[in-house]
Parts: structure tokens; sequence; C-alpha cells
């Protein structure tokens, strides 16, 4: 194998810049040329690319968002397309590609595996939804976004004895919404995955309020609801003072967590090595504290990562 391309693709995430780093930095020591793709698979139909040099990733892995740019591509989705993209690919004489990107991006990078171009993914959405692996790259980033803005909201909700209700990204994932109320010690998280009676959480805000406790937080995913509404509905029905707060892309950017850029060092090395060692069609995945391989079959046609169960219950148990 001599070249290598790379491409970052659907919404983008912090910690991308460093996993840019890891694989060229990786594939150069390996003896590698290493094409950087921009603009995901649009860059690709469109041959925008460039060959990377050390110097091209000097100084970035701090930065959120992506340097060679990301899009949702819409013609990948078209046999024209697919065909277009790899017969590029074949053409600037690539022999693997690297597709860090979410559920969809990883969809991509399976169709292009198909056309004969091995690609290795790299899961990287603040949403948490990729399956068989533990975090997808900005996932850290995100939450730590989140709960600043939920300890900031504290400080106006004890002050002004306000209801806040907060909505967080993650499509029909809730695992930002449940993580960050364990993490920020918001009262309620409210998600997909798991049922709530909004008439429930109504009486036991006038009862809290009763006992002395006149604030809350509530997170909601936005696959659970719109904040906007849930709002609505505790004026309407207990006429508490609620305050909304969509975090809306907010969440996406800012400079990457440790555990982020740790993550893309280890994710684009292990996919350069798994490139090389003739292991493309799969994604690399952290299980545990391992970095390990699935199949891009098997998890493009998984569905999205299951919440742990334990995270729901865990929040419920420390509301106090
Ligand atoms: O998948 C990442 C994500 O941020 C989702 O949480 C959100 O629903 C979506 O992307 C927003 O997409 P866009 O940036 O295209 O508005």
């Amino acid at each position: 194998m001599k070249r290598i391309a790379v491409l970052t693709s659907g919404g983008d995430c912090s910690g991308m810049n460093a996993t840019l780093r890891a694989v060229v930095r990786a594939g150069l020591a390996s003896g590698l040329e290493v094409i950087g793709i921009q603009k995901g698979f649009q860059g690709l139909i469109d041959r925008l690319y460039e060959p990377m040099t050390t110097r091209s990733v000097s100084n970035i892995l701090q930065h959120g968002g992506t340097f060679l740019q990301s899009a949702r591509c819409k013609e990948m989705r078209t046999e024209a397309g697919l065909h277009l993209a790899s017969e590029n690919l074949k053409g600037m004489g690539v022999e693997g590609l690297i597709v860090i990107g979410g559920e969809g991006s990883l969809k991509g990078g399976y169709a292009i595996q198909q056309q004969g171009v091995p690609v290795i993914g790299i899961p990287a959405s603040i949403d948490n939804d990729i399956p068989f692996t533990d975090y997808s790259l900005g996932v850290d980033t995100a939450l730590n976004n989140i709960i600043h803005a939920v300890d900031n909201l504290k400080d106006t909700a004890s002050s002004h004895d306000r209801t806040f209700v907060v909505e967080t990204m993650g499509r029909s994932c809730g695992y930002l919404a449940v993580a960050s109320a364990i993490a920020s010690g918001a009262e309620y998280s409210l998600i997909p995955e798991e049922p709530y009676d909004l008439d429930q959480i109504c009486k036991d805000l006038r009862k809290r309020f009763q006992e002395g406790r006149t604030n809350s937080i509530i997170m909601v995913a936005e696959g659970a609801g719109k904040a906007e509404d849930i709002a609505s509905q505790i004026k309407n029905r207990i006429g508490f003072e609620t305050r909304v707060i969509v975090l809306g892309h907010y969440q996406r950017g800012g400079s990457p967590s440790v555990f982020d850029r740790l993550l893309g060092a280890r994710f684009g090395q292990a996919a350069v090595e798994n490139l090389i060692k003739g292991n493309g069609g799969t994604m690399v995945c952290l299980q545990g504290s391992i970095m390990t391989l699935t199949d891009l079959a098997t998890v493009t046609s998984a569905g999205i990562r299951p919440i742990n169960p334990m995270l729901p219950k865990l929040a419920n148990q420390l509301l106090a």
C-alpha cells in the first residue's frame, strides 16, 4: 500500500483535527502518502484534495471543527454519486480510505468499500449513537460544553426560583441528555429511550417546591421532545416560571477535551495500522480500554447504540 486518503464527513465534532493529525502523521511515519479530501464525500465527488505533509497538520489538534471541512452529501446516496466518488479515488491512486464521521458517513464508507476500495471508519459524532464503541469522538467535549452551560444556568435558576428546560442534541439517542444530567446534577432527564410522565414530573416539581427546593433543571434530548413545548406544558399545569435553553450547535464546537484528543490519536493510529494490515471494511472501536475492530457491515446494519439502562436508573437515584 502506497497511498491512502482521509476525510471528515457529516456533523463536525471536536477531536476531528486531533484524529486527522494522527492519521497523517502515523501514515507518513509508515511510509505512506496521505491525501486529505476536503468537504467530506462531496470533495471526493468534486475532486477537492491535497497531499498532506506533517506540517499540514501542525497546530490544529487544540481546535474544534475540522480543517478539511465536512458536508452532508446527498449525492453519495445515489448510484451515480457513489460510482463517481469511487472512480475518483481509484483515479488518484488511493488504495485505502479513512472515513471520520457518524452513522450516515460510515454507511457511505461501507458503500465505497463495496466498490473495491478498502475503507476504515472512525466513529465521530457527539450523539454517541454509533454501536460497538463505548465512545465516539466528540462526545466527551460535547458533554463538557453542556455541563458548563448547565452550571451557569443553575446560578440563575437558584437566584430566581426558576425551572430551566435545557434541550440537548442527539437525534434519536438520549445519551447526551442523561449523561449530562448525572454530571451536572440536573433534576430530570427526558430521553427517547424511556417513557416519561409529565404529569408526574409536574406533581414532583410542586412537591419539591413546597419542600423548599425552588429551582430545577430538566434536560430534554431533542429526540424526546421540544424544550419549548415541555416548558409551556409545565407552566400551564403548575404555573411555574420556566425558561428554555436550546443548546444546539454550541455543543459541537470548542477545543477538544483531553479524552477526545487521546481518543482521536488512538483511533487515527489504529485506522492507519489496520489499513496497512489489510483490515479494510471495518470501524475502529473503543471497548473498555481496548481498541478493537467491528465490520462496517455489522455496524451499519445494527441501528443506533442502545442506552445503558444503568444511566437513567442512576439519574433517578441521584434525584434528591
Ligand atoms: O449528529 C450530530 C448532530 O449534531 C445531531 O445531534 C443533530 O440532530 C444534527 O447533527 C444537527 O445537524 P446539522 O448540523 O446538519 O443541523
